[in-house]
């Protein structure tokens, strides 16, 4: 019996860099160990103001792009989270147990909240008991997420805590596993990458977009001329996207071209392209081929029936231990 792995991603926008590098390339590797459940976390997307004419061209086209990263359908099950009402009813279970305290301190809260001052929604607030709900209706022990979910998943454990003192053992307290590219930076340089501030690449853009937005993204900020000496170590594109595209030998040589001031910002920025291209394009090429397959809504229903089976038994074990 192999351990439960469970993870999402909000249909908002198309994946970008930092989604990939800080957790859907994890959750490529960790299908093969793990029993996993990859969902498309619809509900959490409209928390915050979204197209309504565009919601469901997105759940879809994150589908075909999060195959075309390498989810392995016959490994994992990849769903919809709209599709399996289990996930709603259990939020309303936990949400009886939640300290209100204990969302209202929540990071990401304050943060949306800010963006969004008119629309301060009580779904933004109570937005971690839904994604409790969707860890633990699965029965997951591993979350991968990038470092900006640490906080949602911590307060997971207390509800999990909370509600197995109460009702006694019945969820798993889940633990995230997070990579070494836990937090990429945007083209800005100053704010996390998010498809919110547009300050991403895309992980199916063409090499043309991406350059053109490569040719925008913030370097060492001191290094004014071409002649410069620049640091590596202060520069976004050497942090955030060579040392996650490029190989050890170029990293090197951009070391030592950057500080000795021997190749420029551009030239640097040409030879991640180049690398990213490697990386990237191979994605791009196997997510417009999917996008033809005309079986997409049939295995889309697939998984959504998949997941209902798992998490109908276990909603029917929650209701019972908790006199329903
Ligand atoms: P979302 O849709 O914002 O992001 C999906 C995943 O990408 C990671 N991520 C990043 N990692 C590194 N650097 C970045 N700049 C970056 N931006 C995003 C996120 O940490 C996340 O792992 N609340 C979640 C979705 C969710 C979920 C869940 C996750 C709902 N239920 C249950 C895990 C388990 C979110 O908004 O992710």
């Amino acid at each position: 019996m192999k351990e439960i792995l469970f993870s999402g991603i909000r249909p908002t926008g198309g994946i970008h860099i930092g989604n990939y590098l800080g957790a859907i390339s994890n959750w490529v590797r960790l299908q093969d160990k793990y029993e996993s459940f990859f969902c498309i976390v619809d509900y959490h997307a409209i928390t915050t103001p979204y197209d309504i004419k565009e919601l469901r061209k997105l759940i879809k086209d994150m589908f075909i792009s999060i195959l075309a990263c390498g989810i392995d359908l016959n490994k994992s099950t990849l769903f919809i989270q709209s599709k399996v009402s289990e996930h709603t009813e259990l939020a309303w279970i936990l949400s009886c147990i939640t300290n209100y305290n204990w969302l209202t301190g929540m990071i990401q809260f304050k943060e949306k909240s800010s963006h969004n001052p008119e629309n301060i929604n009580t779904g933004l607030l109570s937005y971690p008991i839904l994604q409790t709900a969707d860890i633990t209706l699965y029965k997951a022990k591993y979350v991968p997420v990038g470092e900006d979910q640490l906080q949602h998943i911590e307060l997971a454990r207390d509800i999990v805590r909370k509600f197995n003192y109460i009702y006694g053992d019945t969820l798993i307290e889940p633990k995230p596993i997070i990579t070494e590219s836990k937090r990429i930076m945007g083209l800005d340089a100053v704010n996390k990458m998010s498809k919110s501030l547009n300050n991403y690449i895309g992980i199916t853009e063409s090499s043309e977009e991406i350059f053109s937005k490569l040719k925008t993204a913030v370097t060492d900020t001191a290094r004014v001329r071409k002649t410069d000496p620049g640091d590596p170590q202060k520069c976004n594109v050497y942090i955030s996207f060579h040392k996650n595209f490029s190989t050890q030998e170029d990293l090197m040589n951009i070391e030592d071209g950057c500080k000795n001031a021997k190749i420029g910002c551009i030239d640097c920025k040409k030879i991640l392209h180049k690398n990213m291209l490697n990386r990237l394009s191979p994605i791009r090429e196997k997510y417009q081929e999917i996008s033809k397959n005309k079986d997409i809504d049939d295995l889309i229903e697939l998984g959504n029936k998949k997941a209902k089976e798992k998490a109908k038994n276990v909603l029917n074990e929650i209701k019972e231990k908790i006199g329903l």
